[in-house]
């Protein structure tokens, strides 16, 4: 069905095809009938794979990267699609406008998107209203964010507003310091800032922990944009403060390769198939520093099954799409399980997990060949 609706979709303006077919699929779902439908095309077609990361049980490695349902309108029907879980978000504590349009730009050539967004946020309120509403299925990850008009000295406060507000409601939760539509959000990256926030979330988190008697895993979304020493410095404060989990990567700010296109130049991050590479590599060089002491999740330009096994050998115990799902369509879903399911079954190993650990190894043992 996809390949009549893109064009569709594709002659609107990109925001303006994101909000139709959200809105689309938040009013289909209430169609009796139709989330069985959705069933059908998506998770029933989707192969069962399943992954055990940060204490959680995934019915598929395969996720949807947050950004795409911001406002949590649509929280009941990825799982109908096939993901093994979605990101939610990124919410803000208050509610914030983001930047002026446009700010979403598609460059189809290259099957990537520009965004500017700015965090556009209904805030937390409606989030959770939403949330609660539409009914919950699967794993949901909650990503936060900080309000604009709140100081990075200060953004510590707005991510414990947002951990205390979400945590009855997500399975983990992901502190997102690396949009680069925030200014100064991505200094928060940087070591001793990163040092303090750590410290700080990890206390809340474990008094949380107490109170809703349930440890809700903390991870953190890093940018593409990072030396190696940087990601290096990272994981050490992950490994430190016993961080539960690093997702990588945000979009980037790199125009690498892209080709000549109107919109190339707009600003904001960049990602797609473009991503590809360097979101690969902060992968790579994380899972060396972290020596396996934290779960890492892969996002950024993963199409295709070889995409995400490739992701999940480099080091990722679960991988996100966003821009494939736009340009592919929700197919690449089950498309994406079932050649890691074929893997699998080439590996003879029982489980995904010691597939991709005996491709590790294999790969180790390559190299030093
Ligand atoms: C994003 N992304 C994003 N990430 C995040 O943590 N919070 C957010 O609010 C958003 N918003 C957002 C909007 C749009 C329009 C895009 C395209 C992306 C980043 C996203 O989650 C992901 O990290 C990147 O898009 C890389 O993955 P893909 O798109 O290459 O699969």
């Amino acid at each position: 069905m996809y390949p009549w609706l893109r064009p569709l979709l594709f002659a609107l303006d990109a925001e303006r095809s994101h909000n139709f077919t959200l809105g689309l699929l938040h009013a289909a779902v209430r169609i009796p009938g139709m989330k069985a439908a959705m069933r059908c095309t998506g998770s029933s077609r989707t192969a069962d794979l399943p992954v055990e990361a940060m204490g959680l049980h995934f019915a598929n490695p395969v996720g949807l990267a947050a950004g795409l349902d911001k406002e949590a309108c649509c929280a009941g029907v990825w799982h109908a699609l096939g993901f093994g879980f979605a990101e939610l978000g990124t919410v803000t504590p208050l509610p914030q406008p983001g930047n002026p349009r446009p700010r979403l730009f598609r460059l189809p050539a290259d099957e990537a998107l520009i965004n500017r967004m700015g965090f556009n946020s209904g805030g937390l309120s409606e989030f959770l209203t939403n949330l609660t509403r539409g009914g919950r299925h699967g794993i949901i990850g909650i990503n936060l964010g900080k309000n604009k008009d709140t100081s990075v000295e200060r953004a510590t406060e707005d991510y414990l507003i947002g951990l205390r507000a979400v945590y009855a409601h997500a399975d983990y939760i992901t502190v997102n310091i690396s949009s680069p539509n925030t200014p100064g959000l991505r200094t928060l990256q940087d070591e001793a800032p990163l040092a303090a926030m750590l410290a700080t979330l990890k206390a809340e988190q474990a008094a949380l922990a107490i109170v809703h008697q349930r440890r809700v895993p903390l991870v953190l979304k890093i940018a593409p944009d990072l030396a190696d020493e940087a990601i290096d410095a990272i994981a050490r404060l992950v490994i430190q403060h016993r961080f539960d989990g690093v997702m990588a990567t945000n979009t980037t700010l790199a125009r690498d390769g892209l080709r000549n296109h109107p919109h190339a130049q707009e600003v904001g991050g960049l990602s797609g198939q473009p991503l590809r590479r360097a979101a690969h590599h902060v992968v790579a060089r994380l899972y060396q520093s972290l020596r396996g002491h934290t779960p890492i999740i892969g996002v950024g330009g993963i199409f295709s099954a070889e995409d995400a096994w490739e992701r999940l050998v480099a080091g990722a115990d679960l991988v996100q799409i966003y821009s494939s799902l736009i340009y592919r369509g929700p197919g690449v879903v089950p498309a994406i399980v079932a050649g890691l399911a074929d893997k699998l079954r080439e590996s003879g190993q029982p489980t995904l997990q010691q597939a991709i650990a005996q491709a590790r190894l294999s790969k180790k043992s390559d190299a030093h060949a």
